[in-house]
């Protein structure tokens, strides 16, 4: 085992406290033979004896290792240790998402080429077994959609500023003291760590790679109290949704807050939950909820995929199940033009309060046919910067880009500005 922090630690905790359950389960024990960290020295929660700790990798590698289970975090490290795990015919389990959604292609071709096993489960959603569904469960299935509340840190802090009414900035802070916000929240609050779970789940549900940097990413940085207030009184919550859908043989792709039905059951998933809607051809609407990160759970994601391989080998069976579904390379994805995507939209403006203000942002809005549904100021002050909320009927996303960046560039608008998607078919 590679790293000994919060997963780490509780992947030793389930192992000893499940001993046997997973002995009964697996007709074999699974045995840490060694754990390499940064520090051997530091205090860590959990004991270890000390001659399992090791600053080596050499030391994963030894001829009794059957695999290799990554959990540090490292990209270039973790390369590296799944790579010498391939060489030498050891399975791989990791956790690792972004070093999953940067390199999987390469690396699920290496173990498909050397027949040695690549598991990535807790890499998506924690503890939901997500891929695991989706590469057995429905495989029988096209897959037609997938919508993901994806990234629990953004969807604490969303919950917490649409119940509290409090601020983006008070709310992250309080995030981070509590843990659930790392000091660094970039990848999280940006979306980042949504869009690399979300290229993972696409390329296994639609058997394309998809490359994260490849579609829209939006983080959730300029959604305001006011956003979620008025999200409220139109009927939606505002969510951190990672969408993917097959258009035919083109995918439509991104991740990005989106307003969507209060009745809708993404809706209902508050705090740091994930979950994730999957819609295939025969199965249908399928839901999967739960904890989307944390030591335990993600614990059990991991010593999940512990159990798959221990139980392969047990068997004698030499065929590993491919990492990505499919037997063959994946192909290279085909994204659409989001351009032409059709929705409704909530737009906020910063505005001086003047009269005229209002008829320049309709004007703008009326000769990029966009037609409003409802338009709302909720304050007034003569001369001062005032918001201006409008919802607009359906209109395309490349008329809306446009207009936006017309009125953005008014005097009497000097933002900052928000522009939101509605999602009105969300499940
Ligand atoms: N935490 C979660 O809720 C969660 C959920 C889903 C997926 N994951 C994924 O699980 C993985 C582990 O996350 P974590 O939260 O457990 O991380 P963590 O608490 O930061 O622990 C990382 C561990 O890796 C070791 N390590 C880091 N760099 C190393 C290096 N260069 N050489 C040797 N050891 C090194 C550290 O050693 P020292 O202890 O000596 O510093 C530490 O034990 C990550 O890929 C993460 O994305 C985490």
């Amino acid at each position: 085992m590679a790293g000994f922090g919060t997963v780490g630690q509780q992947v030793w905790k389930l192992l000893k406290e499940h001993r046997q359950l997973l002995s009964a389960r697996l007709g074999a024990e699974l045995k840490i033979v060694k754990v390499l960290v940064r520090s051997p020295h530091k205090k860590r929660l959990m004991a270890l004896p000390k001659e399992l700790l090791t600053q080596d990798s050499a030391d994963l590698f030894s001829p009794e290792i059957d695999l290799v289970l990554e959990l540090t975090g490292q990209v270039a490290l973790a390369k590296k240790l799944a790579k010498s795990a391939f060489a030498l015919g050891k399975a791989f389990v990791t956790a690792n998402k972004a070093l999953m959604a940067e390199h999987g292609l390469e690396l699920s071709e290496q173990s498909l080429k050397k027949g040695v096993d690549l598991c990535f489960e807790a890499s998506v959603a924690g503890g939901i077994p997500i891929l695991r569904s989706l590469r057995e469960g429905l495989a029988a299935n096209r897959i037609q959609s997938l919508y993901g509340i994806l990234n629990g840190t953004c969807n604490y802090i969303l919950t917490e500023m649409e119940e509290k009414g409090a601020d983006y900035q008070q709310v992250l802070e309080e995030a981070q003291r509590l843990g659930y916000a790392e000091a660094n929240p970039r990848l999280d609050v940006g979306g980042w760590d949504a869009a690399h779970k979300l290229a993972l789940l696409s390329s296994l549900a639609f058997g394309a790679w998809v490359d994260y940097r490849d579609f829209l990413v939006q983080g959730i940085q300029s959604i305001s109290a006011l956003d979620l207030e008025m999200a409220n009184r139109f009927d939606y919550s505002i969510k951190l949704l990672g969408i993917a859908k097959d258009l035919g043989g083109k995918l439509q792709m991104r991740v990005q807050p989106t307003m969507i039905p209060k009745t809708s059951l993404l809706a209902s998933v508050r705090g740091v939950l994930n979950a994730v809607a999957v819609e295939g051809d025969f199965v249908g609407p399928a839901l999967f909820y739960g904890q989307g990160a944390g030591g335990a759970p993600t614990a059990s994601a991991v010593v999940g995929d512990l159990v798959a391989v221990g139980r392969r080998l047990v068997a004698n069976r030499s065929a590993i199940v491919p990492p990505f579904g499919l037997k063959n390379k994946l192909n290279q994805a085909k994204l659409t033009d989001l351009g032409e995507l059709r929705s409704p939209y909530y737009c906020r403006f910063q505005a001086i309060d003047r009269a005229g203000v209002l008829a320049k942002i309709t004007q703008i809005l009326g000769k990029h046919s966009i037609s409003l549904a409802s338009v709302y100021q909720p304050l007034r002050h003569e001369g001062k910067k005032v918001p201006i909320i409008i919802l607009t009927h359906e209109a395309k996303e490349k008329d809306i880009q446009k207009a936006h960046t017309l009125i953005n560039r008014l005097r009497e608008i000097p933002g900052p500005n928000t522009l939101i998607r509605v999602e009105e078919e969300c499940p």
